[in-house]
């Protein structure tokens, strides 16, 4: 067992923690949306979903820390960068991933009523930070990606350029989730404060419906990249 033995189990642990948690927070959707339900336990559902959705959110930014060092040290990728850079570009993932949890601690108290004080800053200008962050790595990956593929940056594998790729459309995709999506907490809420009508439960639903093509797309996408990594075909 070796350190690198290690990574890569903990790369493969977070498939895990991403598509197992996913599927939790897709089927908490089904109990959101059932009108027959009281709000309470509507609500609870919602929250249970904003928990589950903590494991994709967190796998992610892990996957990338992971994913990175192990193309570092296994000399798969990335060998033209300095070591202090591939730490210094850790350390950031971590802190980014501290945010996340911040902003998701600030969301949960919030709405539970508590005072949020100084962390209101995490519901706000963080959330609009993380979305253009999100696409700046995104653009990063798929230049990485495709610079590679034009021999640009040494020796790489076809495989892990695809996937550094494939890593950037999920990126894309997941900010597209958060677009299609982002009347769902306003819809949920109105409908526990101040009851059901058929027009707050179609905004739930329809913000709820329009993401579900969204997700699909990305399990195939966790698929493709994790048939990539243990076949490595070309
Ligand atoms: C959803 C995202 C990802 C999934 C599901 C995934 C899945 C996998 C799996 C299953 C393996 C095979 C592990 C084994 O040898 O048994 C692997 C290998 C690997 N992955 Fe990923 N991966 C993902 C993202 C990434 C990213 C973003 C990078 C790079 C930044 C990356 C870099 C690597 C490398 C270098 C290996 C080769 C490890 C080795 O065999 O020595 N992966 N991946």
């Amino acid at each position: 067992m070796t350190p690198y033995t290690l990574l890569v189990s903990l790369h493969i642990l977070l498939i895990v923690t991403w598509l197992g948690m996913d599927i939790g927070l897709f089927t908490s959707s089904f109990w959101v949306r059932n009108s027959k339900l009281s709000p309470e336990t509507r609500l609870a559902m919602g929250r249970f979903g904003g928990l589950m959705d903590m494991g994709p959110r967190s796998s992610l930014v892990l996957m990338l820390g992971v994913g990175i060092l192990l193309s570092y040290y296994g000399g798969w990728a990335l060998g033209w960068l300095p070591q202090p850079v591939i730490w210094l570009i850790i350390a950031l993932l971590l802190v980014w991933l501290w945010a996340i949890w911040q902003q998701y601690l600030a969301v949960h108290d919030a709405s539970a009523g508590h005072d949020i004080g100084r962390r209101v800053v995490f519901m706000r200008q963080f959330r609009t930070f993380d979305m253009y962050l999100r696409l700046a790595i995104a653009m990063v990956m798929i230049g990485l990606g495709v610079a590679s593929f034009f021999n640009l940056l040494g020796q790489t594998y076809g495989w892990l350029n695809t996937k550094f790729i494939l890593f950037g459309i999920i990126l894309l995709n997941g900010v597209a989730i958060r677009f299609v999506s982002d009347d769902f907490p306003i819809a949920l809420g109105e409908i526990v404060r101040l009851g059901s009508t058929p027009e707050r439960e179609q905004r739930l639903n329809r913000a709820l419906s329009r993401a579900y093509p969204f997700v699909l797309f990305l399990w195939s996408l966790i698929v493709v990249l994790l048939v990539l990594g243990v076949t490595k075909p070309f």
